[in-house]
């Protein structure tokens, strides 16, 4: 039997398909692991409270050891009460010819309310992944909503990215994707997004051959940045499965850290790291050790990089001014 205390996690679009497919790993033990009992809060909108109620129902089916409770609400102020992990996935997803900067009116605004909810009644240790588009400046509207939450616990998922970038470079190489470590993918969780191999490892060695800068900026690249369009396109709808494992992994490898040696992408409010804009929530190579995300230092930024950081970087401080326009944040 477990003797960890009980933590309590909310996941928001409790009923949509992403919910679907993480809250079940969630419950399985993927974050915190077996032993650690986990009180799930399931925020949805009014509509939706009775599928999510269906999805409770399969989560008890399921006798999961770890899943102490369930609660479902329409109200963000209950749905984020003393919750130490929040993962806000509640938002519409982009149709076919939409970019997701299309979705700032009209998901910005639940991103308002939920900060300002996680600010007056999340636990004191809270920490935040926002998984609705678009991710990144949905991120930076619940951080600035929340005064009383240290900045670095707003995170925005581009692990999904980083997932991407490991998988199409493993199948390049024709290397085991457990091999593979060092990418990162800087700026938006858009199609200005830059995965960026300059530091990639095999096995804990450099990786100097296999990879040519034609294959990089062809295809490499634009297939990364662009993959949630073509899941569209194939799919019929956005990612669902791959956004979830995600999810799940990026929350995992902050409560529990990452492994030695390795790092991880994570958007996270920069501080003016590797010359990025302060307070935009961009993709930066992170560390954790289980406590708080630590940006990784000292990398060598070379003039093929520089313009691609700086561009995606850019994209976020035109949707920051146009939130700021929106009246979305003072
Ligand atoms: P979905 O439409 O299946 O589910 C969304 C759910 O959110 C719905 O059940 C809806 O009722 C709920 N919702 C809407 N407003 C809410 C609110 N204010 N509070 C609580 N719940 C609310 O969509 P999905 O496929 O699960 O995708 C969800 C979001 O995740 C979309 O914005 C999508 O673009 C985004 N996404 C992000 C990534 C990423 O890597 N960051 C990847 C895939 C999808
Ligand atoms: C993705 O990357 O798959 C998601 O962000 C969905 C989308 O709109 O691209």
């Amino acid at each position: 039997m477990s003797t960890s205390a009980p933590v309590t996690v909310t996941v928001t679009g409790a009923a949509g398909q992403i919910a679907y497919a993480l809250l079940f790993r969630l419950a399985a033990g993927g974050v915190y692991g077996k032993d650690v009992p986990i009180r799930l809060r399931l925020l949805e909108v009014t509509a939706a409270t009775g599928a999510a109620e269906g999805v409770a129902m399969e989560l008890e089916d399921c006798a999961f050891p770890a899943l102490a409770s369930i609660d479902i609400t329409d109200d963000p102020a209950v749905g984020f009460d003393g919750a130490s992990a929040a993962i806000l996935v509640g938002a519409r997803p982009r149709g076919a010819g939409m970019e997701r900067a299309d979705l700032l009116t009209a998901n910005g605004a639940i991103f308002r309310g939920q900060g300002r909810a996680i600010n007056n009644h999340a636990a004191d240790d809270v920490r935040v992944l926002v998984v609705g588009n678009p991710a990144n400046t949905n991120a930076y509207i619940a951080q600035r909503h929340a005064p009383d939450v240290p900045a670095e616990r707003f995170t925005a998922l581009m692990r999904l990215d980083h997932n991407r970038a490991l998988s199409q470079l493993a199948t390049r190489l024709g290397a085991p994707v457990g091999e593979l470590d060092r990418v990162v993918v800087w700026g938006n969780h858009s199609a200005t997004q830059f995965p960026d191999v300059s530091y990639l490892t095999r096995g804990g060695v450099p990786v100097t051959e296999g990879l040519d800068q034609q294959w990089l900026t062809d295809e490499f690249i634009p297939r990364v940045a662009k993959r949630g369009s073509e899941i569209i396109e194939v799919r019929g709808s956005s990612s669902a499965a791959s956004a979830a494992g995600a999810s799940i992994v990026h929350m995992r490898d902050w409560v529990r850290g990452t492994p030695d040696n390795s790092w991880t992408t994570v958007a996270l409010p920069s501080k003016g790291e590797y010359g990025t804009v302060p307070g935009v929530v961009t993709g930066l190579p992170c560390r954790s050790d289980g406590g708080e995300w630590e940006v990784v230092e000292g990398l060598e930024i070379d003039e093929f990089q520089r313009p691609r950081i700086d561009a995606s970087v850019a994209e976020l401080v035109d949707e920051r001014d146009q939130v700021h326009a929106l009246g979305l944040v003072d």
